[in-house]
This record gives C-alpha cells, sequence and structure tokens, in this order.
C-alpha cells in the first residue's frame, strides 16, 4: 500500500510545490512507483512539469467533485512509474459544491484508497490555506511534510499548523504524523538562514530531514520549462539537495526486512 505524503504550509511561497515535483520525481526515478496529487487550484505542480492547465479536460476535480474514476483522471510523466493527479483554477470550487456533501472530508482519502495499491509513494501538494482542500488533503494522508523556507518569519504560523494537523488528528483521521520539516531556499552566505536552521531543528527536534535544499536559481528556472530539475540541471546543487532528500524519505519508509 502506498504511503500517503502532503506537503503542507499555509504560508505561501515557501517551495511546497518545487519539493513536491522534485520529490515525486526522485522517487520515481529510484524505481518507485509514484503519483503527484495536486492539490492546488493554482496548479503550479502540474503545469510546472509541462501540463497544459488552461485547456485540461479532465483533473482532480472531475474525481473529487464529479465522481470519475480516479485512474480516468491521471496521466503519465517520465515513465510508467511517474504519474500526476492534475488540477487547475476549476478545483477552487471544489470545497463550496461539496457542501452538504455526506462525509465529504473523506472524499479525497476514498479516491486515493481505490489507486493506493498501485503506488509506493502518492505525493500530495497543498494550496498556501488551511482551508478545507488543505484538510481533505491531510485527512487522505499518513504523513505531512513541512518546508520551511530559511528566512526570517520561518517559523511563524507554525503553531497553527500544528494545532490545525491535531484537529485533524482528533476528528478525522487519528492516524496521521507529522514526518517532520524540510529547509528549502537555504542561503549558507546568509548568517541569519543559519540561525533559522537552528531553530527549525530545535522546534522540531530529530524530525528535521538532512537534506538542506540550496537556493538556486536552477529549481526557480526549471518549471517554466515544465520540467523537474533532474530533467533540467540534473547536476545542479538543488537537483542533488532533493535526490538526497527523496532517498531520507525512501530510507524512512522502507521497513527493514523481515526476520
Ligand atoms: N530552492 C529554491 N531556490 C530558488 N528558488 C526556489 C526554490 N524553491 C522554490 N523556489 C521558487 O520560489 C517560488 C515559490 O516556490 P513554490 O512555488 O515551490 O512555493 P509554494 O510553497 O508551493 O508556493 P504557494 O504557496 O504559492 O503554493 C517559486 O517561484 C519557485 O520557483
Ligand atoms: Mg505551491
Amino acid at each position: 500500500m502506498g504511503k500517503i505524503i502532503s506537503l503542507v504550509n499555509q504560508k505561501g511561497g515557501v517551495g511546497k510545490t518545487t519539493t513536491a515535483i522534485n520529490l515525486a520525481t526522485y522517487l520515481a526515478a529510484a524505481g518507485k512507483f509514484v503519483l503527484l496529487v495536486d492539490l492546488d487550484p493554482q496548479g503550479n505542480a502540474s503545469s510546472g512539469l509541462g501540463i497544459d492547465v488552461m485547456n485540461l479536460e479532465k483533473s482532480l476535480y472531475h474525481s473529487l467533485v464529479m465522481g470519475l474514476h480516479p485512474k480516468e483522471v491521471i496521466f503519465q510523466l517520465d515513465n510508467e512509474r511517474h504519474h500526476i493527479m492534475p488540477s487547475n483554477q476549476q478545483l477552487a470550487g471544489a470545497a463550496v459544491e461539496l457542501t452538504g456533501v455526506e462525509q465529504r472530508e473523506y472524499r479525497l482519502y476514498n479516491l486515493l484508497r481505490e489507486i493506493r495499491g498501485d503506488y509506493d509513494f502518492i505525493i500530495i501538494d497543498s494550496p498556501p490555506s488551511l482551508g478545507l482542500l488543505t484538510v481533505y488533503g491531510l485527512v487522505a494522508s499518513d504523513e505531512v511534510i513541512i518546508p520551511v523556507q530559511a528566512e526570517y518569519f520561518a517559523l511563524e504560523g507554525l503553531g497553527q499548523l500544528l494545532q490545525t494537523i491535531e484537529l485533524v488528528r482528533e476528528n478525522l483521521q487519528p492516524n496521521l504524523k507529522i514526518g517532520g520539516a524540510v529547509i528549502t531556499m537555504f542561503d549558507r552566505r546568509n548568517r541569519l538562514a543559519h540561525g533559522v536552521v537552528k531553530e527549525v531543528r530545535a522546534h522540531f527536534p530529530g524530525h528535521v530531514f538532512d537534506s538542506i535544499i540550496p537556493r538556486t536559481v536552477r529549481l526557480a528556472e526549471a518549471p517554466s520549462f515544465g520540467k523537474s530539475i533532474m530533467n533540467f540541471d540534473a547536476l545542479n546543487k538543488g537537483a542533488r539537495a532533493y535526490k538526497a532528500f527523496a532517498n531520507e524519505v525512501i530510507a524512512r519508509n522502507d521497513l527493514p526486512a523481515k526476520s
């Protein structure tokens, strides 16, 4: 059964989508079967991988709201192990359209349950809010990973995020775990950034990934070519960091061989 991981931080522009795209890509490159779920009406994870979001005939919306089988809204990316469930602006109405629908918090959970057997990992990219879409994503997930930008105010809002996770756990999904935080956009020449790393480690003792994602212009350029960093500039330091991060995620999830 595939492990379902949500990337969540209600702060905008902290690297959720960049992390979702590149984590999924390197998991698939490592031989895992991976589905990237774009749960953000901005559709950045979809367009960043070359999908024409303006002209999408089928998207996550059609499965979540219209009830299409999830397989009908899944597209193949680099290879047969690497898939995406794309989204666009249409998803923005989903929460409202589902008003009154019974058990709507479990719609995404149920939909992903139908296909999770086909995957080793399902990675969910969330919008920058703690609204209903993000909550649907959390309910569907086994684990949350929080991308934290190595900048001043990085920890701002984390209390509210952890509280939301706790509420979801108490009321909707008792098995939801915090997988940890991953530090993004780190600039080693910036002394403040080193302080932020220390602070994040103090905040999540033992739960911060060793891989730190550097700030590099190549990571920002890749999506405009519709490519992951692996397909855009595989030797770039950002590429190496995301590959190492994906390997950490694999190592944390691969159970030791049964004796
Ligand atoms: N490590 C990095 N180095 C340089 N630029 C980066 C890096 N990570 C992300 N960016 C750029 O920063 C911007 C925000 O990143 P991204 O879209 O991944 O954040 P986000 O948290 O998904 O944003 P939103 O909250 O709007 O969904 C983008 O333009 C992206 O290309
Ligand atoms: Mg995003």
